[in-house]
């Protein structure tokens, strides 16, 4: 992990409840899986009481929808219920969170931008911070315009990384 993000991990490590934020791009894909599978990762270890859990996109062209069939299709064969409505990261939400997570370098470039502080850009991290060590990819990869294999590729980054999350801010 970089060190930026060790001291903010440290940081959370210390309050009783952890507001989390998954962004991506569209918030129909990448992100509302984050936000279904942290979910159901704090769920099975009984920690409700010590999240908030969200998602919002960069984008607006998707303001109110479920998220992609697609996604919702393989995520419920891994047994996960997405039903966030998509909505529109503001810079309102880096009051309303500790911690903003970025799919990809562009997610994290347009946050840095939206960002009214630098205190508040110092919460925005990479989900590939959370990665096990050895993985290929160094961020989510966008599905939108991939098959199968693009969304089954998604789920296995953000099972992994949900849980190691987790265990960082335990
Ligand atoms: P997401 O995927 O960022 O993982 O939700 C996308 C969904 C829609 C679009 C781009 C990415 N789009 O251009 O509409």
């Amino acid at each position: 992990m970089t060190p930026a993000a060790s001291r903010l991990i440290e940081k959370l490590r210390r309050q009783p409840v952890v507001r989390v934020l998954f962004i991506c791009l569209g918030n129909i894909c990448r992100s509302p899986a984050a936000e279904g599978v942290f979910r159901a990762v704090v769920e099975s270890r009984g920690l409700e009481h010590a999240f908030e859990i969200d998602s919002a996109g960069i984008g607006d062209w998707h303001i109110g929808d479920l998220p992609d069939p697609r996604m919702r299709r393989h995520a419920a064969a891994r047994g996960y219920g997405l039903t966030h409505h998509a909505r529109q990261v503001k810079p309102y939400d880096f009051e309303r969170f500790d911690i903003v997570i970025a799919m990809d370098d562009n997610n994290r470039s347009d946050l840095r931008r939206l960002a009214p502080t630098p205190d508040d850009e110092a919460k925005i991290v990479m989900m590939s911070e959370f990665f096990s060590p050895g993985t290929h990819s160094t961020y989510v990869p966008d599905p939108y315009y991939e098959g199968a294999e693009g969304f089954e590729l998604v789920l296995d980054l953000l099972e992994d990384s949900c849980s190691r999350l987790c265990d960082a801010l335990q």
